[in-house]
């Protein structure tokens, strides 16, 4: 072991060998001293990096023979090129393995496209959201953070981790109704819903769709409200010409492989705000008060140069402790990924908006029977998923629709927890009688527990699957409706 970088990586070099003695090293190990086997480690990597491409075409390349029936047509899955097991394979064999230069890369570039002062990479879009939660509950915030107690407006018609940390924290959501078919929170209840305790708004852009965040701001405005905006499903989607996630204080993003692109595991949460961004670098970085990145020891100059009460004078600033955090990190290796998935990422938006345009088109003839999906007004979703929702009356119970897409091979899914008051989590305060509120009535919401699903647009679907999805469901809902009518008749 030698004290140069593995021969050839430049970035490395640049990057140092550090390991960040704030909670884990990830390693000081170099590969070679010598310059002669930083040549030799170089051309190795381009052979390998040379291999890489060769073995994704054996591997990946070549198309598939769709056959209806038989091909599986899949709600969402990952869409990718040698670019992304390149960048897996070259980040792997720098072995730096946590957060590094793919990592920072991807968080400039991300904030960049999304114009956003401040992005942080963190390891999934639920750790987001609870980053972005928490960091409200700072005491940083004074007389505005949110505390035990506090109510946060919110909806049930969504993914549990939405909603999770306020319930963690202790503090208590209050839900709304959705409107249909946007399946987005009724904004006409949000007044009702207030309350002396409500500090903050929680929503999602349900499946890409915006929700109507002229009214939501306004709202938070008029009453002194944080707004969390988890923009999970719907990175891409605009409403009112301005991307999504630019709206609420906090807004998060998931990486997880059925979003508008992935890294395995992922996510992102960002803001425009420096205070909350300190509050979320803390917070995800084990609570630490210093802002050093991974492999550098004294990024302000002041390391030891601090005064903090009740601590002596020049404590260790890498060891001073300003929340009670965590360590939501990506590796690096994750982070690669994400840098060759956002190139595609425009690519990736105009093909959900296309593949939806030709679903919403195909199954129009069912809109007696189905309550299709409609763009919020003024919006322009890039769509997570196609939802559907079965008119009371004629037709197949969801249940059979579901059962029979999926018996011929198309996959399907809810929205997500349905009403999430009713699920299991929430037995024990259901039973109390607290920890949450619902403000007025929760129709739509379990209407679309009880009648609605989802199948996918995202950018692996084809024509010929699109047509044989839609003639699938047009075929047994017509088929169930006239059988229905001839039994009444
Ligand atoms: C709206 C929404 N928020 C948050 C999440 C959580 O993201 P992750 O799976 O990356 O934890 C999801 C997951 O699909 C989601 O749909």
């Amino acid at each position: 072991m030698g004290d140069r970088g593995p021969g050839g990586m430049d970035e490395i070099k640049k990057n140092g060998p550090g390991g960040d003695s704030c909670g884990g090293d990830p390693g000081s190990g170099r590969l070679s001293g010598s310059r002669d086997a930083g040549a030799v480690a170089a051309a190795l990597r381009r052979e390998i990096l040379d291999k890489v491409r060769e073995y994704y075409r054996a591997a990946f390349g070549g198309e598939v023979e769709f056959v209806p029936g038989e091909s599986r047509v899949p709600y969402a899955g990952r869409v990718f090129d040698d670019r992304e097991l390149v960048n897996l394979v070259d980040s792997s064999l720098e072995f730096w393995l946590t957060y590094g230069r793919f990592s920072r890369q991807f968080e400039e570039q991300l904030g960049a496209f999304l114009g956003v002062r401040h992005c942080l990479l963190v390891n999934s879009g639920s750790s987001a959201n609870l980053l972005a939660f928490m960091a409200l509950t700072s005491e940083r915030l004074g007389d505005r953070r949110v505390g035990r107690g506090d109510e946060v407006i919110t909806v049930a018609a969504g993914f549990p981790t939405t909603v999770a940390p306020i319930i963690q924290f202790g503090a208590v959501p209050v839900f709304v109704d959705v409107d249909l078919p946007t399946a987005n929170a009724d904004v006409s209840l949000l007044e009702n819903a207030l309350s002396p305790r409500t500090k903050a708004v929680t929503l999602a852009h349900t499946l890409g769709n915006p929700f109507d965040a002229t009214a939501v701001q306004d709202f938070c405005r008029r009453h002194g409200l944080w707004l969390i905006e988890d923009n999970c499903d719907a990175l891409g989607s605009r409403y009112q010409g301005r991307l999504t996630g630019t709206f609420g204080d906090i807004a998060t993003s998931s990486f997880y492989p059925p979003h508008h692109m992935t890294m395995g595991e992922g996510g992102a949460v960002y803001t425009d705000s420096a205070e909350l961004n300190h509050i979320l670098l803390s917070l995800r970085d084990w609570g630490r008060d210093c802002r050093c990145p991974s492999g550098v020891d004294n990024h302000c100059g002041r390391r030891f140069d601090r005064d903090f009460e009740n601590l002596p004078h020049g404590y260790d600033h890498k060891y001073v402790y300003s929340h009670f955090g965590f360590n939501l990190k990506v590796t690096d290796m994750q982070a690669a990924v994400g840098c060759a998935q956002l190139e595609k990422l425009p690519g990736f938006i105009a093909a959900r908006r296309r593949n939806f345009d030709i679903l919403a088109g195909l199954l129009a003839p069912a809109a007696d029977l189905l309550v299709l999906p409609e763009a919020t007004a003024g919006s322009k979703p890039s769509w997570f998923g196609f939802l559907m929702t079965l008119r009371d009356g004629n037709g197949p119970r969801r249940d059979e629709l579901v059962r029979h897409l999926e018996d011929r091979n198309i996959q399907t899914r809810m929205l997500f927890g349905g009403n999430l008051t009713r699920q299991p989590c929430f037995d024990d305060m259901r039973a109390a009688g607290s920890g949450f509120r619902i403000s007025g009535e929760l129709r739509n919401t379990d209407k679309i527990m009880n009648d609605s699903f989802w199948v996918g647009v995202y950018p692996g679907m084809t024509p010929e699957k699109l047509e044989y999805m839609a003639a699938t469901i047009l075929n047994l809902i017509r088929e169930k409706a006239v059988g229905q009518r001839g039994a009444g008749d």
